[in-house]
């Protein structure tokens, strides 16, 4: 049984697999109605959503199948206090695969250790969102024909954004791709993501703040939103909330190829003048969503006798406790700490992902 918890646990194979399997079932929408007939989808929503729930639900439905669950953990036994092991296997129990999003970082991790399903990360706190990632690989090939030299923005809130995170993660599969990471000082890319990610693929990236001067040479702008969410302190907030709108005039001086992609929701970002501008890709994205997630449940439905890729647990640490107050394992009493050791020696929590002293 596999499960998707962050885009790695997708080969580049796999996913080029899932973006040619979606545009078939765009094409064939028919061919697909009884697919999942008969399978449930169990849905954990510890925060809020709009498109990734949505489109989840249509997903299933558009597959023959049914959605058991929660969108709001208010109408859970949650508020009764039940932990998140509980409730986990509990809607698994009900479930043929399981989509949790959560505000703390590595919950689907640990649903992962206790369903007896597969589990799809919706989200989790200000780390991954891979089924995000898989809607805005598809649209960046549906859009470009590929990959392979490109030169991508990503602007806003590049710190606390999991889309962001994901993407990264994603793009670095590909050859030649050059990043452009627009973000106010206090946001930039996590140093996890950098060492871990970027510079282990050998990805050429370049930072700034400056939206206006990078816009030139970009094929794609990836707008975000500052996550308000996540901040512990709201000055800072509404010092840096309005640090990027992208509006009709600043598309003035973009290629005329370059198109536009936002995970959404938008707050103020993007202003409404862009919509109509045929380079405005995000409702694109929207719509590419449920398709995406279509073939991503039936993957993950047909791979129920492939192992999960396993991590080697015989070299992890458990004597050392995570301090990142946005980890899982910080916040849930009953999960056992772990950490692996990192190529230079440092250990970083197999949850959230963050390196601690030691
Ligand atoms: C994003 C999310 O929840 O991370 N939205 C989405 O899933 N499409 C982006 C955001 O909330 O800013």
């Amino acid at each position: 049984m596999r499960h998707l918890l962050d885009i790695f646990d997708l080969t580049t194979d796999e996913i080029y697999e899932l973006i040619k399997k979606t545009e078939d079932i765009m094409n064939h929408p028919n061919y697909y109605l009884d697919a999942c007939h008969g399978k449930i989808l169990g849905k954990l929503f510890f925060e809020p959503s709009t498109r990734t729930c949505n489109s989840f639900e249509s997903a299933i439905q558009s597959l023959g199948g049914g959605v058991v669950g929660f969108s709001d953990p208010n109408n859970s036994s949650v508020v009764k206090g039940e932990c998140l092991i509980d409730t986990v296997r509990t809607v698994s129990s009900y479930s043929d695969v399981i989509v949790i999003r959560h505000p703390q970082e590595g919950a689907p991790k640990v649903a992962s250790q206790v369903s007896v399903c597969p589990v799809i990360n919706a989200g989790d706190g200000g780390h991954h969102h891979p089924s995000q990632t898989l809607t805005d690989l598809f649209t960046i090939y549906k859009e470009k024909g590929g990959f392979d030299g490109l030169t991508i923005g990503l602007c806003g809130d590049l710190k606390y954004g999991r889309t962001v995170h994901s993407l990264i993660s994603g793009l670095s599969r590909y050859k030649n791709i050059k990043l452009v990471l627009i973000s106010p000082n206090e946001l930039k890319v996590p140093e996890y993501e950098k060492k871990e990610v970027m510079d282990k693929s050998w990805m050429k990236y370049v930072e700034t703040t400056s939206l206006e001067e990078a816009i030139p040479e970009l094929d794609v702008l990836y707008m975000t939103r500052i996550q308000r969410e996540r901040f512990s302190d709201e000055k800072i907030y509404e010092r840096l909330k309005d640090s990027y709108i992208l509006n009709k005039e600043k598309l003035n001086s973009a290629k005329n190829d370059m198109i536009v992609m936002h995970p959404l929701p938008r707050v103020n970002e993007i202003s409404l003048d862009v919509d109509d501008d045929r380079r405005a890709k995000y409702f694109d994205q929207v719509r590419n969503g449920r398709y995406v997630r279509m073939a991503l449940i039936m993957k993950l439905l047909s791979d129920m006798d492939v192992p999960d890729k396993k991590q080697d647990e015989s070299s992890f640490r458990h004597d050392l406790k995570c301090n990142n107050p946005r980890c899982i394992s910080y916040t849930e009493k009953d999960i056992k700490s772990a950490f692996r050791i990192t190529d230079n020696g440092r250990c970083r929590c197999i949850y959230c992902d963050k390196e601690v002293a030691v």
